[in-house]
């Protein structure tokens, strides 16, 4: 029997497979002690490994004012399957970008308080993530907006969540350093995570209040109370591209007391887990560029602007898929 799973093993990585060791450890015990080295958590014997594709350009999108039905439907699958695409060189009014994300689906428009200092007049939908005030004058050295992991929208409960963002490069310097937009790939993560903590968090409910998002800390209480806790379950399947994906929220201290100690220690390996190169894009902006993720197939971050008065102003919208 070992020869056999030997072989097996070989032929497979010849042909450019890789064996699924967890399957083989369901069938014969004996090479459970395998298991979280080497297994990728999928259920079939032989399977192609999945790939880290965020970043994909649709050169196909020539411009986004001008998508029929069909485009929608087509960039819509590519987001989801993808993770996040960029589209080169398009130029958007505000009007138009709100017109493009209502094409998408159900544009969200976040209560005022929740914006910062981003909320851009006149247009509720639409926030500026920019080092510049609107007035023109240079916030200085210090933001921090977004730096963290997180997903838009984790708020929601599944499937309210399956929300698209959308970030337009409106004007950046060709100066500018850092500022770049970070992504963790979480389907390719789920392909990937150790076996023993998909059965710690196999029951496990994360739970998200809105006051638990720390760009939101300033949200007026009657902002707050408009969104019911939500609850969701580590391991989804996304409701697109079908694939299983990770969810995962940043506990805080205060949160701690949701969740067992080894749920907690759970959380601390897989955040660390998630973040090596294989997982991970980074985009570094250039003028023009449309960046659309789809946040239930990944995390995403700012990256901090070594910032020396280079101009970024982006405009971001988000968009709720309703299948
Ligand atoms: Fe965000």
């Amino acid at each position: 029997m070992f020869k056999l799973l030997a072989f097996l093993v070989t032929m497979s990585y010849v042909a450019g497979y890789s064996v699924d060791v967890c399957y083989a450890s369901q069938k014969y015990p004996f090479v459970s002690s395998l298991q979280d080295k080497f297994c990728y958590s999928k259920h079939n014997l032989f399977k192609k490994p999945s790939k880290n594709n965020m970043g994909k350009i649709l050169y196909w999108v020539k411009d986004v004012n001008n998508l029929d039905e069909k485009d929608i439907i087509r960039l819509r699958n590519d987001v989801s399957k993808y993770g996040a695409v960029v589209i080169k060189k398009q130029r958007l009014t505000r009007y138009q970008q709100e017109a493009f994300t209502a094409k998408l689906g159900e544009t969200i428009i976040l209560p005022s308080s929740f914006q910062g200092n981003n909320s851009y007049l006149g247009h509720p939908a639409i926030a500026a993530v920019s080092n510049y005030w609107q007035n023109g004058s240079w916030k200085g050295p210090q933001h921090s907006f977004g730096q963290y992991w997180h997903k838009d929208g984790n708020y929601f409960p599944y499937p309210k969540n399956f929300i698209f963002s959308i970030l337009y490069g409106d004007e950046i310097s060709s100066f500018l350093e850092g500022g770049g937009t970070g992504f963790i790939d979480a389907c390719l993560a789920r392909d990937y995570a150790p076996q023993h903590i998909l059965k710690i968090l196999k029951d496990t409910k994360i739970i998200v209040k809105v006051n638990f998002i720390t760009d939101f800390r300033n949200g007026l209480k009657e902002h707050l109370e408009r969104y019911p806790t939500a609850e969701h379950r580590f391991i989804f399947k996304h409701p697109l591209n079908k694939r299983e994906c990770v969810f995962l929220f940043k506990v805080t201290e205060e949160q701690e007391l949701f969740y067992t100690q080894e749920e907690l220690r759970a959380f601390d390996e897989i955040w660390k887990f998630m973040q090596q190169e294989l997982f991970f894009y980074f985009h570094k902006w250039s003028q023009g560029d449309i960046l659309i993720w789809d946040n239930m197939a990944v995390f995403h971050r700012a990256m901090p602007i070594i910032d020396k008065g280079e101009k970024r102003t982006l405009y971001r919208t988000m968009v709720r898929i309703n299948l």
